[in-house]
């Protein structure tokens, strides 16, 4: 049988989900090593929403813990995300078509004394991680209406919170994502190693560039909207008519 995993890393992040989940069928939770996973029944299909935590590396050890678990058929991996370009507004979703791994720095060498200037670093040779998404999951995931902008593009990933404009335009320039999360490509990677069909969904809930920041009542907003947008990705990928 099918088994459709869904992450968010904060509760924040699922439990709107988790909510609408509920009021079809019971839910059963379930810890593993620390990580929270809910498991309920959507349309008959076996629906797993993992709270990932935060980060990469909770990214990848609940990815593969999940794997381990629920040998799932899909993943999809969900939540905020910054802006990397200015015409990205609060609310607008990007359907992850690839991921690039944006914390893969390599800095000029300076001596003692002599600073650091985040500006002079350059992509290193090693790590340089660009995975693309499942096709047929990004077609499906564009076909769903949103009242909002959806956009097909590369997100960017690394345990990196960036609020300096400079730094954005440069880090855009050299791998040419389009937003900034902490877990997207890690759970990429592992996917695409273990040959699981998978796709990120991000929402953007802030736009350093424009000065749009990361207040508490956006992140609800932008929130809400993605997981009122993954639950009608998740009642149409689990549509037994089709
Ligand atoms: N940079 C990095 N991560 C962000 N997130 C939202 N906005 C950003 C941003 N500008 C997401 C991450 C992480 C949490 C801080 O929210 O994926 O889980």
């Amino acid at each position: 049988m099918e088994t459709i995993l869904v992450q968010g890393a904060m509760t924040s992040e699922i439990e709107l989900i988790i909510k609408l989940l509920a009021e079809n069928n019971k839910i059963d939770i379930t810890e593993h090593s620390g990580y929270s996973f809910y498991e309920t029944y959507l349309n008959g299909t076996k629906i797993i929403v993992s709270k990932t935590e935060m980060g990469v590396m909770n990214a990848c050890i609940s990815t593969m813990i999940a794997i381990e678990k629920y040998n799932p058929s899909i993943v999809i991996n969900q939540g905020t995300a910054g802006a990397h370009l200015r015409e990205l507004n609060v609310g607008d979703i990007i359907i992850g078509e690839e991921a690039v791994y944006i914390n893969n720095t390599r800095s000029p060498a300076k001596k003692t004394g002599e600073g650091s200037n985040a500006l002079e670093w350059r992509p290193g040779n090693s790590l340089s991680i660009l995975v693309k998404a499942t096709s047929e999951l990004v077609e499906k995931a564009l076909s769903i209406p949103y009242e909002g902008k959806v956009l097909c593009g590369r997100l960017g990933t690394g345990d990196v919170f960036s609020k300096e404009a400079d730094r954005i335009d440069l880090l855009h320039s050299q791998l040419g994502e389009i937003s900034e999360d902490m877990e997207s490509v890690a759970v990429y990677n592992v996917c695409e190693k273990l040959n699981i069909p998978f796709i990120g969904i991000r929402v953007i809930s802030n736009n350093e560039l424009t000065g749009n920041s990361d207040i508490e009542k956006q992140f609800e907003i932008a929130q809400t909207k993605l997981q009122l947008f993954i639950f009608k990705f998740l009642t149409e990928l689990t549509d037994n008519s089709k």
